[in-house]
């Protein structure tokens, strides 16, 4: 942990020469064909829709199968324009000749059963006119979205595949327009044990004795020590015999201790928080969180068995049965898929081979089958996919991963923003929609063009944008608000009065990174706010998830025997490449190997939190 939100993967271009997007939401066409196939009867239906700027395009396809199971698919379309062209595809193998476009399935979405759908997507360019293709076809037959028996209804766009219009604020529009609300709690306790909505209401949080016994070695620690963290399984060995650092504790040992805990608390629920965190390729777009499984070395098949199932076998123990047990589920790696596959090997290679959407997709499996278990998945941060050639693909991806599941959307509880970042929760003195001398915020260099300034305005957004495309209205948003306080003397008391939006936005921001692609140990950071249920319509709760004190990367290599890199992000020296905008990296110095325990910062967080410590 952390890899940099990289929305460059597409192009910084890309973002920055966002114009509004437009939206073209077209159906496919009706172009009547009868499907003709000898064995197996094709039927289909293409939705295809673009956002599209002068030059450049990102548009989502999602085909969906109206005729006989398919084992494997092939799409073809051809582009009206001659200058339209793909540049980067994803979750297919696309190539094109000519204004012919080809597209194979993945292993992890060849198979599509009768009214199965699987979403595709790609970033192009085109120059003149960005018409969009109508000739699509599976597997040769032309998809004209009737099944062979019965007509199906003309094709419409569906809201859920338009990406901009959904569910990116345009200017004047505010993004955190409340979520519909999340279903209430019931007014009398619910049993112990009970799948309840949301875990975190009416009950308290685990304390991890391992990072409590670290945070009361420090001067002053003991005002933090009984604050509620998250346990981290970061590799094989940390489920019997505690995680990097110096955690000593394996995974029983932590769940008999929350049951000990449980029981002090009377009646009082207690949820315990566990980050599932091994998938092979781990970081796959950095290095400081590198892990021991690598996919070319049966990582996956590794994974399952010597990580996954052995974690649900505890959990399903029935002396924990009272336990809310929530895991946090695999930080940064879908998001990884959305924006690093281009530029990263190891990325490129865990979406080829369906590593990370299989992997999640079975530790899903395995623990939404426990009752007691939540999951949410980590759906990195405002400034990681924020953008709206990011957050659409999200959207897809996090749907397409949750109906391959056996319990389909309902396999998760719900997502997580900002796990082990630094982004503010909310900032108080600007919103996207400032505009200081009549000029959008979001020219600036810091917002950069991003639809949304903060983690919570992110959160509401995104949320709001599952539910649209067939999440159920009860998942819960998560903020880890660990490090994202931003207090001390730095921290700015009133808006500024410039008209500039640079200087507005510079003075303004409580979030007092050089960068907020930043995310290494940041100097100047602080504690946020403290773990907190429902402290907003669509949010389960704020976290405390990377647990304070916690290194996020060594300042120079180290060597070590957790598989972790050395990434000059964390190098305070380091002056930053394109996915910083060649910022300097902002991070501390003297830094130990991510995970362990560097007190410097753990001084440093407690006298910047925010609110402040008493
Ligand atoms: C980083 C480390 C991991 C550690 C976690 C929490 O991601 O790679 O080892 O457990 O942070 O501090």
């Amino acid at each position: 942990m952390r890899s940099t939100p990289r929305p460059g993967a597409v192009g910084s271009t890309v973002r920055r020469g966002l114009v509004a997007a437009a939206v073209l939401a077209l159906g496919a066409t009706a172009a009547v064909a009868t499907a003709t196939s000898a064995s197996a009867a094709v039927a289909c239906k293409v939705n295809y829709s673009a956002s599209e700027w002068q030059g450049g395009m990102s548009a989502n396809l999602t085909i969906q199968n109206l005729g006989d199971a398919l084992n494997n698919w092939t799409l073809t379309f051809t582009f009206p324009n001659s200058s339209q062209k793909v540049s980067q595809g994803w979750s297919g193998n696309w190539s094109q000749s000519g204004s012919n476009v080809t597209v194979t399935a993945m292993d992890w979405n060849k198979s599509l059963a009768n009214g199965g759908s699987t979403s595709i997507g790609f970033n192009g360019s085109w120059s003149g006119s960005n018409p969009a293709p109508t000739d699509f076809k599976i597997n040769g037959v032309a998809c004209n979205g009737t099944t062979p028996v019965s007509p199906s209804p003309p094709i419409s766009p569906s809201p859920q595949v338009s990406p901009s219009s959904q569910v990116s604020p345009s200017p004047g529009t505010s993004p955190s327009a409340s979520p519909s609300p999340a279903v209430s709690p019931s007014s009398s306790p619910p049993p112990p044990g009970e799948h309840v909505d949301n875990p975190y209401v009416g009950a308290t949080g685990y304390v991890n004795p391992d990072w409590s016994a670290s945070a009361k070695s420090e001067p002053g620690g003991s005002r933090v020590a009984n604050i509620s963290t998250a346990v981290w399984l970061d590799r094989i060995a940390a489920i019997t015999s505690g995680s990097a650092g110096n955690n000593s504790k394996g995974l029983r040992d932590h769940l008999d201790e929350a049951v000990k805990q449980d029981a002090a608390n009377g009646d009082t629920p207690l949820t315990i928080q566990v980050v599932i965190y091994d998938l092979p390729n781990r970081d796959c777009s950095a290095l400081a969180s590198n892990g021991e499984l690598k996919i070319a070395q049966n990582g996956l098949a590794r994974y399952k068995s010597e990580y996954i199932d052995v974690i649900a076998g505890i959990m399903a123990d029935s002396k924990y049965s009272n336990l809310r047990i929530v895991t946090i589920i695999e930080p940064d790696s879908l998001p990884n898929l959305i924006t690093n596959v281009n530029a990263f090997q190891a990325c490129q290679e865990a979406q080829s081979s369906g590593a990370y959407v299989q992997g999640v997709q079975y530790a899903l499996n395995k623990l939404h089958a426990i009752k007691n278990v939540y999951t949410y998945v980590d759906a990195a941060h405002h400034a990681w996919l924020g953008w709206d050639n990011n957050f659409q693909p999200m959207v897809n991806l996090f749907h397409q991963v949750a109906t391959g599941t056996t319990a389909g959307v309902n396999s998760i509880d719900g997502f997580i923003v900002n796990t082990a970042n630094f982004g503010a929760t909310v900032e108080p003195y600007f919103t996207i929609n400032s505009t200081p001398g009549g000029q959008s915020v979001r020219q600036s260099k810091w917002v950069d063009w991003n639809w949304y300034v903060d983690e919570q305005s992110f959160a509401v957004g995104l949320r709001n944008a599952l539910v649209a495309k067939g999440f159920p209205n009860t998942i819960g948003m998560l903020i880890d608000t660990s490090r994202n306080g931003w207090g001390g003397s730095a921290r700015p008391t009133k808006a500024s009065t410039a008209t500039n939006p640079d200087t507005f936005v510079n003075e303004s921001r409580i979030d007092r990174r050089i960068h907020a692609g930043n995310w290494c140990n940041q100097s100047g950071a602080g504690m946020g706010e403290r773990p907190k249920a429902n402290p907003t319509a669509g949010l389960d709760a704020y976290v405390w998830i990377k647990p304070p004190g916690e290194s996020d990367g060594s300042s120079s290599a180290i060597d070590n025997d957790e598989g972790k890199g050395f990434d000059r992000m964390c190098d305070p020296t380091y002056t930053g490449n394109s996915l910083n905008g060649n910022n300097m990296s902002g991070a501390l110095g003297g830094a130990p190997v991510s995970g362990h325990w560097f007190s410097a910062q753990f001084q440093q967080l407690m006298q910047n939190a925010y609110p402040p410590l008493s």
